[in-house]
């Protein structure tokens, strides 16, 4: 087959969070099952194109509503050597270094990334490149999908027989603005209906490529069934529900190439289960790093987030306080976001000097000192899709403390008193009773049970959430999606 990947986020060219991790490591996993794989992105103006090895491949001409015509530029790269990458260029929308704007009703968004989803389409059939499959990624690409499915509208024929496939990475995220960009895009009326496109007084993205999709999928099993209801489905539970005949949860994977505290090179040492070391070093480095006092009494609990609600900061900051007035551990946070959350980790900072470390910003480089470095890893999330921080630190021997939702539930085991079973330490309910019951058991065993601490390290070293595998469910889910293409064209 030949698949399209249309997505804002890819490492190593753009990355808010786990969105671009998973775009380069899927796509490159299902191109070595056999598959011609390509991925568009906006050249975001962070991008230097020449230093990321692109080259120039042309233009295109994108057409909108009313004959209005935009040029773009093209760039052409390589992605493991296996997968072709083309950057649309076009300053105009993707000239500013952020890949997101604001948010805010009026703002540009759905101009932005609208136009990204006809100028993809637009530069592979240029390039002979008519995809079997086109893959979209959350509502900036969820557009993409409707015009496949209706390549009248499109404008491209020879799409008249691709399917697609929308994975929702995150449905809190709608695209939800208002329509003022529809004409202009040259999108028809009609799709602003309520079981599309259409939203309060707006639209929504997410719901209308829904809705046109021909195979849907999420990134857990868990919240597979998490958005099929409420609180999971962000308002669009029944929505999804009605079509969950066509959802499919796969739990996303580990980029080896990047993740692996044998060969990291952005680790100051590296280490193994069986040699744990570098991991020491990385740990007085971590130290020194955030800021924090040099000692081994108490563990290092780490956190590497976007500073967003759903992460749980709510009840980090009614729990860890008072783990932090008893000095029984260490806190290493690295993140950005939300100011309210920036604030408290400075205030949290300032009250527990030397107890408290912090990196406000984006740093890959703290990230994995960060997941090497700490011995506990806390995600406290209220929901997550699937979370990738705590297949990093499983990997990384740094036991997790998570909630059990979404993907978190589906990659970390419960640890026994023992340390005989699981990979980390679970609590379910999203109370500071939970999370303190979670610390308290991990705490103590790292206080009293070094043995049981290092059976759950070396238990949690050995999980593999490989790409292999999730690109061979994917591949599932293409068929699945063209066989629905086929038999809606047939039904036409
Ligand atoms: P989400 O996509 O919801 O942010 P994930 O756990 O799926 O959550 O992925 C987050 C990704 O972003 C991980 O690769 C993590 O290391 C990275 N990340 C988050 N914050 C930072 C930061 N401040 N600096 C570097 N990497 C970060
Ligand atoms: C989202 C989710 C996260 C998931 C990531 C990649 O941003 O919040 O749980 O791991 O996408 O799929």
């Amino acid at each position: 087959m030949r698949i399209l990947f249309i997505a804002s986020e890819c490492v190593p060219w753009a990355k808010a969070g786990g969105l671009g991790d998973v775009v380069a490591g899927l796509a490159p996993a299902v191109a070595a099952l056999g598959h011609e794989v390509g991925i568009v992105l906006p050249r975001y103006g962070s991008i230097d194109v020449a230093a990321s090895g692109f080259v120039p491949a042309g233009s295109a001409c994108v057409h909108l509503g009313a004959g209005v015509e935009q040029w773009i530029g093209v760039h052409e790269a390589r992605l493991a050597g296996v997968v072709r990458v083309w950057l649309v260029e076009c300053d105009r929308f993707f000239g500013a270094t952020a890949i997101y704007g604001n948010g805010s009703w009026e703002s540009d968004e759905p101009t932005r990334f609208g136009f990204l989803s006809k100028a993809a389409l637009q530069l592979a059939v240029d390039r002979d490149f008519v995809p079997d499959v086109v893959h979209v990624h959350d509502w900036p690409t969820a557009l993409a999908g409707a015009l496949v499915a209706r390549p009248d509208v499109a404008g491209l024929p020879s799409l008249h027989a691709t399917a697609s496939v929308l994975t929702i990475h995150n449905a809190q995220y709608q695209g939800r603005f208002s329509d003022a960009s529809w004409s202009w895009l040259g999108l028809p009326e009609d799709w602003l209906a309520p079981g599309l496109f259409g939203d309060t007084d707006g639209i929504n993205l997410l719901k209308g490529g829904a809705a046109f999709a021909d195979m849907i999928t999420t990134v857990s099993t868990t919240h597979a069934r998490e958005i099929c209801g409420e609180p999971g489905g962000h308002g669009l539970g029944g929505f999804f529900a009605e079509r969950k005949d066509r959802l499919v949860g796969i739990l996303n994977g580990v980029d080896d190439e990047r993740w692996n505290p044998e060969t990291d090179p952005l680790l100051p040492a590296r280490y193994s289960a069986t040699d744990l070391r570098g991991k020491a070093v990385c740990r007085g480095e971590l130290q020194e790093r955030l800021g924090l006092a040099r000692r081994t009494d108490v563990p290092i609990v780490g956190m590497v987030s976007r500073f967003a609600s759903q992460k749980g900061f709510d009840l980090m900051r009614q729990v860890l306080p008072w783990f932090l007035e008893g000095d029984a551990l260490q806190l290493a946070i690295v993140g950005s976001g939300d100011p309210g959350t920036e604030y408290l980790a400075w205030r949290l900072k300032e009250s527990f000097p030397g107890s408290v470390g912090l990196f406000i910003g984006y740093s890959e480089e703290v990230a994995h000192l960060a997941e090497a470095g700490s011995d506990l890893f806390l995600m406290p999330s209220l929901y997550e899709p699937c979370g990738l921080n705590q297949m990093y630190s499983m990997r990384y021997g740094t036991l997790p403390i998570v909630r059990a939702t979404g993907g978190l539930a589906d990659t970390v085991e419960d640890a026994s008193a023992d340390g005989r079973q699981g990979t980390g330490f679970v609590f379910v309910e999203p109370t500071p009773e939970a999370l303190e019951g979670a610390l308290v058991r991990a705490l103590a065993l790292w206080a009293e049970a070094p043995q049981a601490i290092a059976a759950l390290q070396a238990r949690a070293m050995a999980r593999r959430f490989t790409w292999q595998a999730a690109a061979r469910r994917y591949e599932q889910v293409y068929l699945a999606a063209c066989e629905h293409r086929a038999r809606a064209r047939a039904a036409a």
